[in-house]
Order: C-alpha cells, then sequence, then structure tokens
C-alpha cells in the first residue's frame, strides 16, 4: 500500500465524509502526481519520526484543522464573513498557542498532497521561481509556517548562502526547523511589520499570509521595502476560505489584483486554482474558494 493510500484510509476510519472528499480530490490526478506525492510522503515520514511524532499523530492533527475549518465555513455561509476582525486577538489566541498552533501546523503540512491547490500552487513555484535564480543572492521567507517553499528554495536558490525565513509564532519557527535544513536558514521570530534590517533581498516569498493581516496593502507595501529595487516577490492567498486564524477577505482574484496595484506592484505571472473541480470564474461565482499565487515586481 503506498503512504498515500494508507494516510486516506486512516482518515477513513475517522471521518469518511472527508476521505471521500479526498479521494474525489486526487482521482483525476495523474502518475507524476502520485509519485511525487509518494516521495513527499516518504520525506514527510522522515521528518514526523525527527519531530518524535508519528502518522497517527499527524492525521489527527490534520482532522483537527478540518474540524476548525468546518465550524468557520457553516458561521461563514451564514454570516458572508470570516469569524476574526482583529490581528491582536488572532496573535493571542493562535499564533501564540502552542497547543493550537502545533494542530494548525502539522494539518496544512499534511494537507499538501491531499489538497489539490496547495499542490498545484507549490508546482507553479517550483516552475517559475528557477527563471529567478541567478539574480537572487539573498532570500526572506515571511510567515515561512511549516517551511515548505523554504524547504524548495533551499534546493532551487543555489547562490543563496543565507536564508531568512520569518515567522510570528514560535510554534511555526520550532516545526520548519525540523522540516528544512536549518544550518542554512537564519529564523526570525517577529511580526512582519515590526521588522527591520539594513539589506534589502533579491527574493521574498509569503505564502498565504496576506489573508491573516487587518491591512494586505500595509503588509505589501511593508515587503516593497524589504525588496531591492530589481527583486521578485512571490506571494499566495486564497478568496473564501474561512479559517480560525483568517482576517481579510478576499471575494475574487479581482480583488486580490486591486490589492497588489495599489501596493505599488506589478504582476508578472499568476495563477488560480479552485479548491474544487471547476474552473476559477464558477469557483468565484459560487463562493467556493480558489487559491491565488502570483510573481510582482515593483
Ligand atoms: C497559513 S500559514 C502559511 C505557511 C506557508 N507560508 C504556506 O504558504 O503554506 C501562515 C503563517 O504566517 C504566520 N504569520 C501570520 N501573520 C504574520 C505576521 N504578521 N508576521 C509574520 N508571520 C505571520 C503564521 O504564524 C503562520 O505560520
Amino acid at each position: 500500500m503506498t503512504i498515500l493510500e494508507d494516510i486516506i484510509s486512516r482518515v477513513e476510519e475517522l471521518n469518511p465524509i472527508h476521505a471521500k472528499k479526498i479521494r474525489k480530490n486526487i482521482s483525476g490526478q495523474n502518475q507524476e502526481f502520485l509519485n511525487k506525492a509518494e516521495n513527499f510522503l516518504k520525506d514527510y515520514m522522515q521528518f514526523l519520526t525527527k519531530h518524535g511524532k508519528d502518522l497517527d499523530y499527524a492525521i489527527d492533527c490534520y482532522l483537527k484543522l478540518i474540524d476548525d475549518m468546518l465550524y468557520e465555513t457553516i458561521r461563514f455561509m451564514t454570516s458572508k464573513e470570516y469569524s476574526n476582525s482583529s490581528f491582536q486577538d488572532v496573535n493571542t489566541r493562535i499564533y501564540d498557542n502552542p497547543e493550537v498552533m502545533e494542530y494548525h501546523m502539522q494539518g496544512l503540512l499534511l494537507s499538501q498532497f491531499l489538497w489539490i491547490q496547495h499542490y498545484k500552487i507549490l508546482e507553479f513555484f517550483l516552475e517559475n521561481a528557477p527563471k529567478h535564480q541567478d539574480k537572487t543572492g539573498n532570500y526572506l521567507e515571511v510567515g515561512a509556517g511549516h517551511g515548505i517553499f523554504l524547504n524548495s528554495a533551499i534546493d532551487l536558490f543555489s547562490k543563496v548562502d543565507s536564508f531568512t525565513a520569518l515567522d510570528i509564532s514560535k510554534s511555526s519557527i520550532e516545526i520548519a526547523k525540523n522540516f528544512v535544513d536549518s544550518s542554512k536558514v537564519r529564523f526570525v521570530h517577529s511580526d512582519i511589520l515590526k521588522f527591520e534590517e539594513q539589506d534589502t533581498f533579491d527574493f521574498i516569498t509569503m505564502g498565504e499570509v496576506l489573508e491573516h493581516v487587518e491591512n494586505p496593502i500595509g503588509l505589501l507595501e511593508k515587503l516593497k521595502s524589504l525588496l531591492n529595487d530589481n527583486g521578485i516577490t512571490f506571494i499566495t492567498t486564497p478568496t473564501n476560505a474561512p479559517a480560525i486564524d483568517h482576517i481579510y477577505l478576499f471575494r475574487n482574484a479581482e480583488e486580490i489584483r486591486e490589492v497588489i496595484r495599489k501596493s505599488g506592484f506589478q504582476i508578472i505571472s499568476e495563477i488560480q486554482v479552485p479548491s474544487e473541480d471547476m474552473t476559477a470564474e464558477e469557483a468565484h461565482e459560487k463562493g467556493i474558494s480558489v487559491m491565488y499565487g502570483a510573481f510582482l515586481k515593483k
């Protein structure tokens, strides 16, 4: 049995409805996806062991994340708003709360090959980031979380001696330290809006952080101030994705582009990945979540 199959059958025992959703999600994927998933999951199993955990623990975390999302989704369907509006409140209840943050991050890590939007957005990064490899001497990741993008960046950006990974949550930093080759990374525990640095960066990655702040234009302006004039930024953010730590609601891709334009960035290339089997336009119309990713320049 493959590791992916093993995970889905364990999920099935605890949450059959969700297992059905995962099976549907991956049913249309080709052998290349399945091979990549298996390779990722082999490394992932080693990470769990290094972290002193096992697959049952990871699945327990993942299903707690799914329960939280279900609760937030039910609220969202009636209110049409995210349940959080205060960054300070989310910081105290979630980022600064090791118990919640541990299962939340472990759950998101396992979602990498169970949610097609997470898989495809990483593929988009892996295909396009190498175009900027030659002129990248230093690298910052904002809200690095579990470290999936960071891990890939360490492989891709061979000219970078030291990677900086910043996160507001100590729990995220601890998980990322186990997930990546941390000898090459300077970890910074800080709110990005309070981060001051003499140098500017050639490349900045910020996956799924824009929806975590009250003022996304202010956050992108902060990134601009940290980016060198010829630098590149890669961002991702979802539309209509209620979660325990999401604050700013983007209802469609145009709202995201508007925020990007207002902050003074230009879009080089972009991708939209619906979380269900439909076009991005249909998903926006129906209020189904779409993951948006873009490479930006000043
Ligand atoms: C959903 S996770 C994203 C993880 C990863 N970047 C990815 O794309 O999968 C969001 C991360 O951003 C961090 N974060 C949220 N607000 C932040 C802020 N103002 N400054 C720094 N990190 C922040 C959280 O602690 C969490 O680790």
